[in-house]
């Protein structure tokens, strides 16, 4: 629809993309869109059924029948394959472990990326706020309000091992810099493309993360 805010938000793992997206959606009466969330759903779903992961004609084949949903009111988030709620089984470390495999396929981005624009235009609210990887360079380059959400390595690996239990800290060190240096073969998401903006979480707390994507939104649309 018209006059709506398009915000998109890109940056590596930890830097807070998905609790300061929906927290400051939350604020701004936007919708909410997790991109990552398609392409955990994804990794599932190929697991599931048993296919090889790196079987990329398998994989393409796969999508004709991945049937996926998200909820996009930040109060009301959920993520299913099919009608199984797969919130909690997208994010276990089996899946965080093998979903770069399928992201670096690029028919499976082009079906996603299509998909993520869809959801962006169908969005019924003022605004709606997307991130993810490449959502500034690729998704929504032509977005009012794109910004790099990053931190230090070493604030990201915290917060992301005091969210994870059953692992050691050096241990979720491990995967997520492996992680993101898969992903960084694809997109790069390390460094701002012109005109998006940085917000360096590193001495910023979770407040003052979102007020500082929240400030940026409402300078920029009014
Ligand atoms: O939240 P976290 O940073 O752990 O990752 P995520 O946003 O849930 O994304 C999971 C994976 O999906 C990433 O490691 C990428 O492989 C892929 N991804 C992508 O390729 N492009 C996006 N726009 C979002 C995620
Ligand atoms: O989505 P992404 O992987 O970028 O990060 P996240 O899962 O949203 O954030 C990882 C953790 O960092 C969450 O528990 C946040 O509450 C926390 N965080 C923080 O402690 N300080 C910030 N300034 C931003 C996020």
């Amino acid at each position: 629809a018209q006059g709506r805010t398009v915000v998109a938000i890109d940056g590596p793992a930890g830097s807070g993309k998905s609790s300061v997206s929906r927290a400051a959606a939350r604020q701004l009466g936007f919708d909410y869109q997790d991109s990552g969330a398609a392409y955990r759903a994804l990794a599932w779903f190929v697991l599931e059924r048993g296919i090889d992961l790196d079987d990329e004609a398998a994989v393409v084949a796969a999508l004709a029948d991945f049937d996926y949903g998200i909820g996009i009111d930040p109060d009301a988030y959920f993520v299913r394959v099919g009608d199984v709620d797969v919130e909690a089984a997208i994010r276990e470390p089996r899946i965080s472990a093998v979903v770069s495999r399928i992201a670096r396929m690029l028919p499976v981005r082009a079906y996603l990326v299509e998909l993520f624009r869809h959801v962006i235009s169908s969005s019924e609210r003022p605004g709606i706020i997307t991130e993810g990887r490449d959502i500034t360079t690729v998704v929504s380059p032509d977005a009012p309000v794109r910004i790099l959400l990053t931190a230090s390595e070493e604030a990201r690996m915290a917060r992301r091992s005091a969210e994870i239990s059953g692992q050691s800290a050096q241990e979720v060190a491990k995967h997520l810099s492996s992680r993101d240096a898969q992903d960084s073969r694809v997109v790069d998401f390390m460094n701002a493309a012109d005109g998006v903006t940085t917000i360096d979480s590193t001495d910023l707390d979770f407040d003052q993360t979102i007020q500082a994507v929240v400030g940026l939104v409402r300078r920029t649309s009014g």
